[in-house]
């Protein structure tokens, strides 16, 4: 079986990559993804497969069904691109495919997830005959803050799965390796919209205004301390305030002050109180300067927890393919991913797939302009893991393929 799928999968990769610069070239933002998911649907047509298309407007699962009855595994890939303004060296006429869409650019690396998830489903369309069970293929929308797998749920993205993967680019680790959390992997990530509303005047005359630019100070000062002094330090929580705006000019006391914050957990108690320790802490500092304030507060994508079980499975399938020495386990990540709403559902691991150029110090993480995933670990890979198939595939094992 390794065997048969390690000649399929070098049979397919020319495709996949290309599939990919095509998909780099063409970045389509949250929602949007009308072109990209045309191509994905074209191409799970020419494999038979059963497909279902406009999920939350662009969305697509495809279910391969095998000869027997078993399992239903679903693999997720996000298809969204960011509004970033591409700074890569792939326009150069040796690569030739960066975006062609001014201030879009897959910077997160969905053109990879969704390129190396077609060419799973050729694969494992390939083999067939081979499947118990059901193999379901979801290409989901929106991921980056829009909650796209919301919409994939509504639809059935999940009923009657056993078990749900999701991968993701990881600039932090080495090319031909993965790394993942055994249970909490990536935070809950809530947001908020806080104004102050004081009483503008003349920088000469503070006693007849109210000015709201000392309150937000103090306000962003004492929010400090609701991680520092009020969450239990063995907890992990970020309130981190990200923009800040306010006033006109030098001698002009300032009406109102805008800030924008995100708040972190991965506890769902110590999450759902954190709203109202906020508000309590802003009504607060407002009340005592006469000043009034809004607040928005939203939560958002849930913490990503992934199922024991199904970490465990994937830890020693990837161990078998890679090496185990090149399977990590590491402490959770304060980032999101709405692939948490899979795992709320259904038993589900996340993981990431290492994609940092061999021995680079220095490269650029997700979002980043330059952001730039490597496989340049291809020769590093078939040399030293070639003989590792071998034994794996002498072994016999079975053989589960990470999307
Ligand atoms: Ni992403």
């Amino acid at each position: 079986m390794t065997d048969r799928i390690a000649e399929r999968v070098r049979a397919v990769l020319p495709r996949v990559v290309e599939q990919r610069r095509d998909f780099h070239r063409h970045p389509e933002l949250a929602y949007e993804e009308v072109r990209t998911s045309g191509k994905v649907i074209e191409w799970l047509g020419a494999l038979g497969l059963e497909v279902r298309s406009g999920i939350g407007k662009t969305g697509v699962i495809a279910r391969l069904r095998g000869d027997r009855p078993g399992k239903t595994i679903a693999l997720r890939a996000d298809m969204d691109a960011l509004p970033v303004q591409e700074a890569t060296t792939h326009g150069s006429a040796r690569h030739g495919f960066a975006s062609l869409v001014a201030g879009k650019m897959h910077a997160c690396g969905h053109d990879v997830h969704t390129a190396m998830l077609l060419g799973v489903a050729t694969v494992l369309s390939e083999l067939r005959d081979q499947i118990a069970g059901e193999v379901r293929f979801l290409f989901q929308p929106a991921e980056e803050g829009l909650g796209g797998a919301v919409p994939m749920i509504e639809a059935g993205a999940v009923d009657g799965v056993d078990l749900a993967l999701g991968q993701h680019m990881g600039p932090t680790h080495p090319t031909g390796t993965i790394a993942l959390s055994r249970g909490p992997a990536m935070a809950a990530t809530d947001f908020f919209t806080l104004k102050i509303l004081g009483r503008g005047g003349h920088g000469a005359y503070p006693h007849l205004s109210v000015d709201a630019i000392p309150i937000a100070a103090q306000v962003v000062t004492a929010l400090q301390t609701i991680v520092s002094r009020s969450v239990d330090p063995l907890e992990a929580a970020v309130v981190t305030i990200g923009t800040i705006q306010g006033g006109f000019r030098n001698n002009v006391i300032a009406p109102e002050v805008e800030m924008t914050g995100t708040v972190r957990t991965f506890d769902r108690t110590l999450r759902e109180s954190l709203p109202a320790r906020v508000e309590r802490i802003v009504r607060g500092v407002a009340d005592a300067h006469g000043a009034r304030y809004e607040l928005d507060y939203a939560l958002n994508y849930p913490a990503v927890v992934n199922d024991p079980t199904a970490a465990q499975l994937l830890e020693r399938a990837a161990a078998e393919v890679l090496g185990a020495d090149r399977v990590q386990v590491i402490p959770p990540s304060m980032a999101g991913e709405d692939f948490a709403y899979y795992a709320e559902r259904v038993p589900a691991c996340f993981y990431w797939l290492g994609c940092r150029p061999l021995g680079a110090q220095d490269f650029a993480n997700l979002h980043s302009p330059s952001f730039a995933p490597s496989w340049r670990a291809r020769r590093w890979i078939s040399s030293r893991a070639r003989a590792e198939a071998g034994r794996v595939a002498r072994r016999g094992s079975g053989l589960i393929v990470a999307p």
